[in-house]
C-alpha cells in the first residue's frame, strides 16, 4: 500500500463531483477554455468575406468571421448597446457588416461601429472603443485558434508543445500538411458526457479491446491495451494484412504527399489540451474539436480530411470515415455510460488508473493545478450508506 492507500499499481482518478459539479464547470470554462488557445473552426468554414460562425467558448458566444480583406477576425457575440446578442444563426454570411437586430447598432467586419439611429447626434461616441470586443486569432493546421485572455499564453509552448511531446518532435506533423487538407467529411456528436470523461478515454487503450473490434483489427498491438499515447513518438503499427485505416482494412488512399517513410502504415495519436484530438494516418487526418456546453455536455465536431484531389474528384470516402466514425460512437458511448455513475455514492471518491492507464494522472494533476479546484482523493473510501 501507498502513503494513498492504493496498492502501487493502482492510481487514484478525480471524485465523481469533478465530473458533475457546476462550480467545477465554472472554473474550468474560466481557466481552461476563456484562458487557453481554443480550436473553433475548420478556415474553410468561413470561406470569404463576411461569411461566419459563432462557437460557445467557455461562457462566452463568439463570432468567427473574415474581413473585406479575407483576414480572419473573432468577436465577443455582444452589442456593445445593451447587450444583446448580434448573431443568432450557428452559421451564415453578411454582405458587408453586422447589424443587431435590437437598435440597429451596425458593425463593420472589422467590428467598429459604423452606423446607429441618431449616431451623428453622439459625435462623442467612439466608433472603435465602442466596436465589438476582438478576441485574438491564430491559423494553425488549417484551423482558426482563438483566445479570449486579454494576455494570451505562447502559442508555441502550449498548443505546439503539445505536438512535440507526443510525436517526439514539431516537424513531424509538418509532413502531413495538414493545412493543405480538405474537409471530406464532417460528423458532429452531442455526447452527454462530461470533457474530461472524453480526454481521458481518448488517452488509454485499456477499453480497446473490448469496445472497439474494428480499430484493434486495423492495429493489432491496441488490443494490449497500451495506447499509442503512452509512449513518445510512438505510432501504432497497421497488422501485417491491413491495406489501409479503414473499417475492414481494404486499401486507402495515397499517402499524403512529403510522408515519412516512417509514418507510413502507422497511427498517432495527439491531444491538445484542453479540446483537440489530432489522428493521423498515412493517407487522411481525424480532426477532433470538443465543445464542452455543460458539465454533462459536450459537443463534438469530427473533421475527416484528405487531400484535395481526393476530395475533388469523389472518391468514396466512406470506408475510412467509417472506421473512426464507428470508434466515435463506441467510445462516446462510453462515456455516456459513465456519466450517470459520477453522481453515485459509489464513485464519491472516484475509481482507480490501471498501469496501462497512469499518464492519465498527468492529465488530472494539470486540470487540477489550472482550476484549483477538487483535492486528491485516497482513492479507497468505501461509500457510506
Ligand atoms: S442592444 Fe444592440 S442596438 Fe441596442
Ligand atoms: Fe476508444
Amino acid at each position: 500500500m501507498t502513503a494513498t492507500g492504493l496498492p502501487p499499481s493502482l492510481l487514484a482518478t478525480l471524485p465523481g463531483s469533478a465530473y458533475t459539479d457546476p462550480e467545477v464547470f465554472t472554473a474550468e470554462q474560466q481557466h481552461l477554455f476563456e484562458a487557453m488557445w481554443f480550436c473553433a473552426a475548420r478556415l474553410s468554414d468561413l470561406d470569404g468575406p463576411g461569411a461566419y460562425r459563432t462557437v460557445q467558448i467557455g461562457r462566452e458566444s463568439v463570432i468567427l468571421t473574415r474581413n473585406r480583406a479575407g483576414q480572419l477576425r473573432a468577436f465577443l457575440n455582444i452589442c456593445r448597446h445593451r447587450g444583446a446578442r448580434i448573431c443568432t444563426q450557428d452559421s451564415g454570411a453578411v454582405k458587408r457588416n453586422f447589424q443587431c437586430s435590437y437598435h440597429a447598432w451596425t458593425y463593420d467586419l472589422d467590428g467598429k461601429l459604423i452606423a446607429a439611429p441618431n449616431l451623428t447626434k453622439m459625435p462623442d461616441l467612439d466608433r472603435v472603443e465602442y466596436g465589438l470586443v476582438t478576441v485574438q486569432v491564430k491559423e494553425w493546421l488549417g484551423y482558426l485558434w482563438v483566445c479570449l485572455a486579454a494576455e494570451p499564453p505562447s502559442f508555441a509552448e502550449t498548443v505546439q508543445q503539445a505536438v512535440t511531446e507526443r510525436l517526439g518532435s514539431l516537424a513531424a506533423i509538418d509532413s502531413y500538411t495538414i493545412e493543405a487538407l480538405t474537409v471530406g467529411r464532417r460528423i458532429v456528436y452531442d455526447v452527454r458526457a462530461n470533457w474530461k470523461l472524453i480526454v481521458e478515454n481518448f488517452m488509454e487503450c485499456y477499453h480497446c479491446a473490448t469496445i472497439h473490434p474494428e480499430l484493434t483489427e486495423v492495429l493489432p498491438e491496441f488490443a494490449d491495451g497500451y495506447a499509442a499515447q503512452y509512449y513518445v513518438g510512438h505510432g501504432a503499427a497497421f497488422g501485417q494484412d491491413i491495406q489501409g485505416f479503414t473499417v475492414d482494412g481494404s486499401p486507402g488512399f495515397e499517402p499524403l504527399p512529403g510522408l515519412r517513410e516512417d509514418q507510413d502504415r502507422r497511427y498517432y495519436a495527439i491531444t491538445v489540451k484542453p479540446q483537440v484530438f489530432i489522428n493521423l494516418v498515412p493517407d487522411h487526418i481525424i480532426f477532433h474539436r470538443m465543445f464542452p456546453l455543460a458539465p454533462d455536455r459536450t459537443v463534438v465536431e469530427c473533421d475527416w480530411l484528405y487531400t484535395n484531389e481526393v476530395v475533388a474528384t469523389g472518391k468514396d470516402v466512406s470506408r475510412s470515415v467509417e472506421l473512426f466514425h464507428r470508434v466515435n460512437q463506441q467510445d462516446f458511448d462510453a462515456c455516456e455510460r459513465t456519466q450517470p455513475a459520477m453522481s453515485s455514492r459509489a464513485y464519491r471518491d472516484g475509481g482507480v488508473l490501471v498501469p496501462s492507464e497512469h499518464h492519465i494522472e498527468a492529465f488530472h494533476q494539470w486540470v487540477q493545478a489550472s482550476t484549483g479546484k477538487f483535492v486528491p482523493t485516497s482513492g479507497c473510501a468505501k461509500p457510506e450508506d
